[in-house]
């Protein structure tokens, strides 16, 4: 059957990734994390000492990208790629409070974003690939076969990813997370560089009130539509 590019964009937390794998694993298509890949950036410039929160040396990452490599590997025990930066898994540490505080900052650097939009159209250049992030549809694939745009209310999406953090033993406070939501939805919006916005072209799906299966059929359903 023949290949297409589908690109999920939208909002943090809406659940671009749990789609994007149940889509990807059902077609035996490619996944990618684009957002996996601007956290390790962020990981690197946390660990350079080039931000913290006083102070970001955009200058100083900028001149150190050449340096920063991330790779993905497939955990069949997971069933989906972790990525690697520099050759370590850190797949635990860029889901962390304190890297999503930082990472639309990072992200609204133009350098980081050239870099990264290199990649992720080299990773998905054969097609067969499922991508999230916040411009996948306008600006890495514009010519993708089938285009999602996720949202949910920020109450909900904090709620959700709370949950998560709580899951893996982090010690966080729901206020916080809820403020990082709406903290990364709007640096992500209004960003000169790719910001976040519903390509023309892309179906809007409010997954507030959807069961996860109800918004696998309905997507799968869209998915057909295509071919
Ligand atoms: O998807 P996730 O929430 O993990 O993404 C983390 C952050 O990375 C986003 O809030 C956004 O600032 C940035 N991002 C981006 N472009 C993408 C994917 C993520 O700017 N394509």
């Amino acid at each position: 059957m023949q290949k297409i590019t589908i690109a999920i964009d939208g909002f943090s937390s809406t659940g671009k990734s749990t789609v994007a794998k149940q889509l990807a694993k059902h077609l035996g298509y490619v996944y990618v994390d684009t957002g996996a890949m601007y956290r390790a950036v962020t990981l690197f410039t946390m660990q350079q000492g080039f931000i913290d929160e006083t102070h970001f040396d955009v200058n100083g990452l900028v001149e150190k990208l050449g340096d920063i490599h991330i790779t993905f590997k497939f955990n069949p025990t997971l069933g989906f790629a972790e990525v690697y930066l520099n050759g370590v898994n850190v797949e635990k540490e860029i889901r962390t409070l304190e890297v999503s505080s930082y990472v639309s900052k990072v992200a609204a650097i133009p350098e980081v974003r050239y870099q990264l939009v290199k990649q992720q159209q080299q990773m998905g250049k054969d097609k067969g690939v499922v991508m999230d992030g916040r411009d996948i549809g306008t600006v890495v694939f514009p010519y993708a076969e089938l285009k999602l745009f996720m949202t949910a209310s920020a109450e909900k999406r904090a709620k959700r990813r709370y949950e998560e953090l709580i899951e893996r033993g982090d010690e966080v406070h729901y206020e916080d997370v809820l403020r990082n939501v709406q903290e990364r939805d709007y640096i992500d919006s209004n960003r000169e560089d790719s910001p976040l916005v519903q390509a023309d072209d892309a179906v809007a799906i409010d997954n507030s009130d959807l069961t996860l299966e109800a918004q696998f059929t309905k997507i799968l359903n869209l998915v057909e539509m295509t071919f």
